[in-house]
């Protein structure tokens, strides 16, 4: 306590009143809570069933004596990579400690505190707790009622002291994307005042599924913007913790660049991100792989009698006649972990991570049991 009798007053109002971070049911969290994880299938956090690509275990292997330097501050030799893949100058890449850090940024640089930002709903949960700490003035905009991003809606939703608009394709948990026209649309719709940031955590899945190529309509853009992508999914690297974020200018890139921390982006994971984009053959084998189990996930859910969004993710939502944390939790019991939607009014929708075709047989006969017993 302070001279004030203000117990707190030394920590920002804002981050008093934000949200609690979450903390994910994660292997670990699971495992430190007594369960028995080696018996649970792990559907819940997106994350990619197969295991990394045997070059990127590798590359680590090859490099874990060198833990007991810093990385490279802005990861050039990756660097080089994307930019020569992406036709993007090198001065407008930037990487961040997954792509969590990038979103955090780019609401970092854009946004005092009471201006506005326009974010499509529900989206990754991850949104919530950094947009409050940002004291940012929310203008959240209602996916529509087939699930897809209300382009229009958003759109609509800007105004005077706007300072970024987020769209996030494909989104999550939805697990649709956007198509060229809606592209089109917001692309050039934002006005040139204003920060168009695009999410694409899932780029890989929406591009595999016949989506459009955001960066290209992004380049046709007079205006700012950043596309933001991880290797946490199609890479299989969730617990590498990188991404990273073309911009339009280097200056935008400088400011992002400004918001990260300076070694940000751990040795190991440069290393196994090279490696990464190298296995182009692996990449393609994640894809075609989550595809076909995304088809006997959405073709079980069907025969069970429910209607799951079309998702051209490595995951797929559905509603459910029952309330979905309840499913969640009766789920874990039975040794399937999946998740539930966070956001009040769809109380009774589940997500479901793309397992392996065992994986998904035995997610699908436990839900059947689930609904069955409900
Ligand atoms: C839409 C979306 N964006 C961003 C992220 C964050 O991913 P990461 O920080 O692992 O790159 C996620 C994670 O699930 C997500 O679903």
């Amino acid at each position: 306590m302070n001279g004030t009798g203000n117990p707190v007053s030394h920590i920002r109002p804002a981050l008093i009143e934000a949200p609690d971070k979450v903390d994910p049911p994660t292997r670990l969290a699971l495992e430190h809570k007594g369960l028995e994880v080696q018996n649970i299938i792990a559907m819940g956090l997106n994350e990619s069933c197969y295991p990394p690509s045997p070059k990127i275990i590798e590359a680590m292997q090859q490099n874990l004596s060198l833990v007991n330097r810093y990385p490279d501050a802005q990861c050039p030799h990756l660097t080089d990579i994307v930019s020569e893949r992406t036709g993007i100058d090198r001065n407008c890449i930037v990487w961040g400690n997954g792509s969590e850090e990038l979103i955090k940024g780019a609401i970092d640089l854009s946004l005092s505190p009471g201006q506005g930002l326009v974010l499509p709903v529900p989206t990754f949960w991850g949104y919530k707790s950094m947009v409050a700490s940002f004291e940012a003035n929310v203008a959240e905009v209602e996916m529509l009622p087939d699930g897809q991003t209300n382009i229009d809606g958003i759109l609509g939703a800007i105004h005077n002291d706007t300072r970024i608009v987020f769209l996030i394709t494909p989104n999550n948990p939805s697990g649709l994307m956007v198509d060229q026209a809606g592209l089109d649309e917001i692309v050039h719709g934002v006005p040139e005042n204003v920060l168009l940031c695009v999410d694409e955590a899932y780029f890989d899945f929406g591009l595999h599924a016949g989506g459009p190529n955001v960066l290209e309509t992004l380049k046709q853009r007079n205006a700012p913007w950043i596309t933001i992508f991880t290797f946490s999914k199609a890479y299989a690297m969730a617990g590498m913790r990188i991404g990273y974020a073309l911009c339009s200018d280097a200056k935008l890139a400088q400011a992002l660049q400004k918001t990260t921390c300076v070694f940000n982006v751990p040795i190991l994971a440069q290393f196994a991100g090279e490696a990464a984009l190298l296995d182009t053959e692996y990449l393609d084998f994640i894809l075609d792989q989550t595809a076909n189990g995304r088809d006997q996930l959405f073709i079980g859910l069907k025969d069970l009698g429910l209607e799951p969004y079309p998702s051209v993710t490595n995951f797929v939502s559905t509603p459910v006649p029952m309330n979905g944390r309840d499913c969640l939790k009766a789920m874990l019991d039975k040794g399937v972990q999946i998740n539930a939607w966070a956001d009040p009014g769809y109380e009774n929708h589940i997500r479901i991570t793309v397992g392996t075709e065992s994986d998904t047989e035995t997610c699908l006969a436990t839900l059947k049991k689930v609904l069955n017993s409900a």
